[in-house]
């Protein structure tokens, strides 16, 4: 009886609806998602206001928003255990963005890597908002007092700015936020592009780069065939010299759960079109049952409205109570004297 009366640790995390979701996606965030569900009290957001930093089509922007709520579901996320809403459905995430960006020097956004790479990709926009992402970022988390926050390699650096951004707030103002620690994946935390192996895997590349969760049998056959790899044909775990073979046992070892040594045993001396059917089949026979639960959930109307407006309910009565707290905290004048 006791065990059930210890409060579960939190988990927070979000991921953008922007264009389709990838396999990087996938095996670096949403399925270590559902691996963690159970163990944890868990809030996944659909960061809608993090999208529009860079220029969305407003149609497609909405399409793409409830294709995520949709995947969030079909990979087995459960509704009654986490909550599963959009970012912009709960003022608070603004709100706490702004006082945040109070406390958040200038130095330590220059120093942040993804905004140097997105500047060099959007050169024609580098806006404000994409500038402070990190702070939105940061609100997010320490919004919802999360303790783990489960994210790819790439949002590293993001974690650790919020963590300085709490300490330095909990240092001015007494214990206010829990300083979050990041989830990365040993083996998947950082999946490589298909046709550039030392470069992520990302969704704003060329579609032959990446496998996307939606994508059918044949499609990602044929980009797991194509794949770069080396003029060598022995599959042996060597991301310096071999990073194309590299990257691909990494996406089986994630889904099969199978050591490098294993895979490099089973497939050492096949040659690379063997192996690259095999990585294709386990990729193939992990996305299949996502996409027809997919398929189904994306039509339910009812369902997903049903399913955002209670998370983002339960999700607001967090937020409410953090901006209470945070707003007596730096004397904010009170509503109620
Ligand atoms: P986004 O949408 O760019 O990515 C969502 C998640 O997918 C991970 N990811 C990858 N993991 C491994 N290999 C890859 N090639 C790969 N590509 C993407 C990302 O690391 C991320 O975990 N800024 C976040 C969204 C966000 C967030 C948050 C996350 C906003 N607020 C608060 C955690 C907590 C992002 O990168 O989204």
């Amino acid at each position: 009886m006791e065990a059930e009366t210890v409060k579960k640790k939190r988990i927070f995390s979000g991921i953008q609806p922007t264009g389709t979701l990838t396999l990087g996606n996938y095996i670096g965030a949403l399925r270590n998602f559902k691996l963690l569900e159970d163990e944890y009290d868990c809030v996944y957001s659909i960061v809608d206001l993090h999208a529009i930093t860079v220029r969305q089509n407003p149609t497609e922007l909405r399409k793409a928003c409830l294709r995520v709520m949709s995947l969030y579901l079909a990979v087995g996320l459960s509704p009654e255990k986490s909550l599963l809403y959009f970012q912009s459905h709960v003022p608070q995430h603004a709100e706490l963005n702004w006082v945040l960006g109070c406390f958040t020097y200038m130095g330590e956004l220059n120093r942040m890597t993804q905004f140097k790479d997105k500047s060099q990709k959007h050169a024609d926009n580098i806006n404000a908002g994409l500038y402070t992402y990190p702070v939105l970022m940061a609100a997010d988390i320490l919004l919802y007092m999360s303790d783990l926050v489960p994210v790819g390699a790439d949002q590293k650096q993001h974690l650790e700015i919020s963590r300085d951004i709490a300490e330095r707030f909990n240092k001015i103002y007494g214990d206010t936020f829990v300083v979050p620690e990041p989830y990365i994946g040993k083996v998947g935390g950082r999946v490589m592009s298909l046709q550039d192996p030392t470069r992520k895997m990302s969704k704003s590349d060329p579609e032959d780069t990446y496998v996307a969760m939606l994508d059918s049998a044949d499609v990602i056959r044929k980009k797991i065939r194509r794949a770069i790899t080396d003029s060598d044909s022995e599959v042996r775990y060597d991301p310096e010299n071999k990073p194309g073979v590299s990257n691909l046992m990494s996406i089986m070892a994630t889904i099969t759960g199978k050591t490098m040594d294993e895979i490099a045993l089973e497939y050492g001396s096949k040659g690379y079109g063997v192996f690259k059917d095999a990585v294709a089949d386990c990729i193939i026979a992990e996305l299949e049952p996502i996409q027809k639960r997919f398929n189904e959930i994306i039509t339910d109307k009812a369902y997903l409205q049903q399913v955002m407006t209670v998370s983002a309910e339960r999700a607001s009565n967090i937020a409410y109570r953090t901006m209470l707290k945070v707003r007596r905290k730096i004397g904010l004048a009170a509503l109620k004297l």
